[in-house]
């Protein structure tokens, strides 16, 4: 199999590349691509040594899958591209998510949603992946009405250039130095709490993460009929999201119930004693596939809602691995190159 990873020097590209390699990804042949900055540079992967190719029409053919995770733009032009060319796409960025013939899938979730695919087949949104890890169980086990999500996300689901900004602020604010003016983000975001992640678009009083929320989490669990409120802030921290969800249930379901369901889910852990100070944490998801959830526990002002807390590295299950995964399945069952040719 020749797969092609598009944006393979950015933050989610090169944690993909890390996490096909961990997961033993049965590729014959992997080709880095970037931008023509990038373009020649090497990059060292296990024992080989990948060279970044730019994305031209004659250094596109051939490929049987292509992780994209270059930013919408380069996922409108060349995604398409691709898929002609003969590659089944699966695409980080939101440029295809909400696209009625592009499958949203989520691999514990709903990953019969990749039958029928036409060529793209699209990764959500890092904050909603890792609710709808949980949500996707409570909603079998007992039905879902209504869902308010806040969100304290990490400036590594902005990519590496606003990694860099945090530390270039804190540093200069611990050797009392002048601060630069801020660059990716509208304020200083060391030491500060932003609600405000991406932007307002035409008046909307949403930003479009927040309106990826809503209606990105009601395409995967498949329920225009589960309401959602999302509320998003950015916070200085490296790599994890964190998410406190109020979900209102159907039908009944106490917290003691929730848990033995969410235990049993994969890809979760019920990280729960709270006594103890154990919940989860940002620091402790940072690095690992598995979304954690705790501090769950009845809503005092409504007998169907349950609060929680849910922590996910969003580079990894928030992006890249649920990506591999996603690549996985296909492969598995069948669905790369022919399934589109027809
Ligand atoms: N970060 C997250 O947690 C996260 C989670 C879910 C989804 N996503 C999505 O994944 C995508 C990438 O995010 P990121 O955080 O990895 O960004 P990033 O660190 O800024 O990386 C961007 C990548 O895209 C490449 N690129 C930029 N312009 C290009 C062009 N014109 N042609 C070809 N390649 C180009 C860059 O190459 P150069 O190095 O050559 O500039 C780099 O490899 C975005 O759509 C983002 O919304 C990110």
């Amino acid at each position: 199999m020749r797969v092609a990873v598009v944006g393979a020097t950015g933050a989610v590209g090169s944690t993909m590349l890390g996490v096909m390699r961990e997961r033993g990804f049965p590729a014959d042949e992997v080709v880095p691509f970037a931008s023509e900055r990038s373009a020649g540079r090497t990059i060292d992967w296990g024992d080989a040594e990948l060279t970044v190719a730019p994305l031209r029409d004659d250094t596109i053919q051939g490929f049987d899958l292509a992780l994209f995770s270059a930013g919408s733009s380069v996922s409108a032009d060349w995604a398409p591209r691709f898929r002609d060319a003969g590659a089944v796409v699966v695409d980080n960025s939101s440029q295809w998510r909400m696209h009625e013939e592009v499958p949203l899938v989520v691999a514990e979730v709903n990953p019969d949603a990749l039958t029928g695919h036409r060529g793209i087949v699209a990764n959500p949104n890092c904050t909603t992946m890792q609710t709808v890890m949980v949500l996707g169980p409570i909603l079998k086990a007992a039905g879902i009405d209504r869902v308010v999500m806040s969100t304290y996300q990490a400036v590594s689901g902005t990519g590496q250039k606003a990694v860099d900004e945090l530390h270039g602020q804190t540093e200069a604010i611990l050797e009392a130095k002048e601060l630069a003016q801020p660059s990716v983000y509208p304020h200083q975001i060391a030491f500060n709490v932003i609600p405000q992640v991406e932007t307002f678009k035409d008046g909307d009083d949403y930003t479009t993460e927040e309106r990826k929320c809503m209606r990105e989490t009601q395409k995967i669990l498949g329920r225009d009929d589960v309401a959602v409120s999302a509320t998003c802030a950015r916070v200085p921290v490296y790599t994890g999201h964190s998410v406190s969800a109020n979900v209102q249930t159907r039908d009944p379901l106490s917290p003691e119930d929730a848990r033995e369901v969410l235990a049993g889910a994969p890809g979760l852990v019920v990280v729960d004693d709270p006594a103890d100070g154990i919940y989860p944490l940002a620091i402790e998801a940072a690095g690992r596939d598995d979304v954690l959830v705790g501090r769950i526990r009845r809503d005092p002002s409504h007998d169907r809602c349950l609060n929680m807390w849910i922590v996910g590295d969003n580079l990894r299950k928030g992006a890249a691995t649920n990506a591999v995964q996603l690549a996985e399945l296909l492969s598995a069952r069948g669905l790369l190159r022919s399934a589109h040719a027809a």
